[in-house]
């Protein structure tokens, strides 16, 4: 991490990381992840000149394509951002490779081992392997088995295997997962992808608290009197009923995304920035963390699913009626709930997390309300004073912004809230990369400082198991409230937050 070092020497280094020569090898080639975000993301690299000479992409899955049809494929699927520069896509290409591979049949893992060997030879790859392991959850297990038993995990400076998400389906799982990979390989071995670490405005909550004196003083409960964390897409399931069904927004977006959020957003400052050190603090703060009512989560948590929507030149379908989904279907695309953190620093300070499909608008932010004045010695012009409100915008508006009140320009003394903004594409003048870029380099780099270490997953499952086994056990405690498309979500979860007098914000 390069951010919030300040002695030059090590910027310095920072800044120097060099990926070592290496194969990437990707189980999974033919699906979406892959064309969609692991190629973009790698030819980013390259074109930023960030990937060595000595590279080499080994594209592996069932089907029996050549490396020239992986190419197309993969050119097919980049065209419109190949012509920004057809040059370096000539010259990326020639990296690209491919193998058949069913990772559950010995014989292909021998035959991957041999064309492993052949490419460190074309290639001087020199033995030096990113695994990743974009294929579907049940086989992360056995994927990994296959790769120890075959020995291309044995030694651990120079292998290292990328697990996407979701890591488990619940806490047991997530533990019988992680004990399997842990025998394959070491845990600094082992990266655990969180798209959301990746984004530049998620690690800039580190920088923000950490490199600036004023925030830290008053980053607690003494200051601070909630906290809301928002994730919110216009998309519906799009094509992945198969999938979502199984998971609804619970799975797919709290227990990761926005419980990663809470965790940086949360933790203490660690005592050196180094990978452990941080993870470290973002475990503990996972492991105090708890719903708000755990006897009765019924009280803290809100369901819902949408409902058509849109206008009539362009309406929108239910999520029952999107392909794959049962006519009848309980998942979940909407959630929102409250929790706390048993700790000093945020001891009965709420958290409120929500995240939706196809709500009004896509935007992930933090909203940090501060505590009001004691006293209110000025009108507000809008009719009560607004607490000040600190805005860390993830996405798409990447930045921040500080709501405070000023005088209300006229003869009177009446206060108006203002906002003061930072924008990263107004400041830097370019969109931050996509996070994928940064999550391949780090994995490529071997530093594990944005991925999930096993205790940290562990503990976010853990959070979230009275829900999930009241929505096994007896699903009508959290009934599915529905909500119209391209709206704010449930009435319900509106009404979560005024029991407690407060509003969602509304951006
Ligand atoms: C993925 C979820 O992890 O994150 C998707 O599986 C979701 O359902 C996506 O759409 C959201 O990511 P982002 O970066 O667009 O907020």
């Amino acid at each position: 991490m390069v951010a919030t070092v300040t002695n030059p020497l090590r910027v310095g280094l920072r800044q120097e990381r060099v990926i070592a020569p290496q194969c990437l090898v990707i189980f999974g080639a033919s699906g979406d992840l892959t064309h969609r975000k692991l190629v973009p993301a790698l030819f980013e690299l390259f074109e930023q000149r960030r990937l060595p000479s000595e590279f080499a992409l080994l594209g592996c899955a069932r089907r029996p394509w050549s490396d020239e049809e992986f190419r197309k494929k993969m050119a097919d699927a980049l065209a419109i951002r190949i012509q920004d520069d057809p040059e370096a896509w000539k010259r990326f290409v020639n990296k690209l490779f491919y193998e058949p591979v069913d990772l559950q049949k010995p014989e292909d893992v021998a035959r991957l081992s041999g064309r492993l060997k052949e490419i460190d030879r074309w290639c001087a790859t020199r033995s030096n392997r990113t695994f990743y392991l974009s294929v579907s959850p049940k086989f992360y297990a056995s994927g990994c088995r296959s790769l120890s038993d075959a020995g291309l995990l044995r030694d651990p400076k120079r292998s290292r295997v990328v697990i996407e998400k979701p890591f488990g389906h619940d806490y047991r799982s997530a533990q019988a997962l992680n004990q399997v990979v842990q025998t394959c390989g070491q845990e600094n071995q082992i990266f655990r992808i969180d798209h959301y670490l990746g984004k530049e405005t998620v690690q800039n909550i580190m920088v923000l608290r950490f490199a600036n004196s004023i925030f830290e003083p008053i980053w607690n409960r003494n200051y601070i009197s909630s906290v809301q964390i928002t994730a919110s897409e216009t998309v519906g399931v799009e094509e992945r009923a198969g999938y979502y069904e199984s998971s609804g927004a619970l799975r797919d977006m709290v227990q990761n995304h926005l419980t990663q959020m809470l965790a940086i957003v949360a933790m203490e400052m660690p005592g050196r920035f180094d990978p452990e050190a941080i993870r470290n603090e973002k475990a503990k703060v996972l492991q105090t963390a708890r719903l708000a009512d755990e006897v009765e989560p019924w009280n803290c948590c809100v369901r819902g699913q949408y409902g058509p929507g849109g206008s009539r030149a362009n309406p929108l379908m239910g999520y029952r009626q999107e392909p794959g989904v049962e006519a009848n279907s309980t998942t979940e695309t909407y959630v929102a709930m409250k929790l706390f953190i048993d700790n000093w620093r945020w001891q009965s300070v709420p958290f409120y997390v929500r995240t939706g499909k196809r709500l009004a608008k896509r935007l992930s932010e933090i909203v940090l309300t501060f505590r009001e004045v004691p006293v209110h010695l000025f009108d507000a012009a809008t009719g009560r004073p607004t607490a000040n409100q600190l805005i860390l915008r993830i996405q798409p508006d990447e930045g921040a912004g500080f709501r405070f009140e000023v005088k209300s320009p006229g003869s009177g003394m009446c206060s108006r809230p203002i906002d003061m903004e930072f924008s990263y594409d107004q400041s830097f003048g370019e969109p931050s990369d996509e996070g994928y870029v940064r999550l391949l380099a780090d994995a490529m780099l071997g530093d594990p400082t944005l991925f999930t270490r096993a205790d940290e997953v562990e503990a976010a499952w853990r959070l979230y198991t009275p829900l999930l086994e009241l929505i096994e056990d007896s699903p009508w405690r959290l009934p599915i409230h529905p909500y119209e498309s391209r709206t704010w979500g449930p009435a319900a979860a509106d009404a979560l937050l005024a029991r407690d007098g407060l509003l969602w914000r509304r951006p």
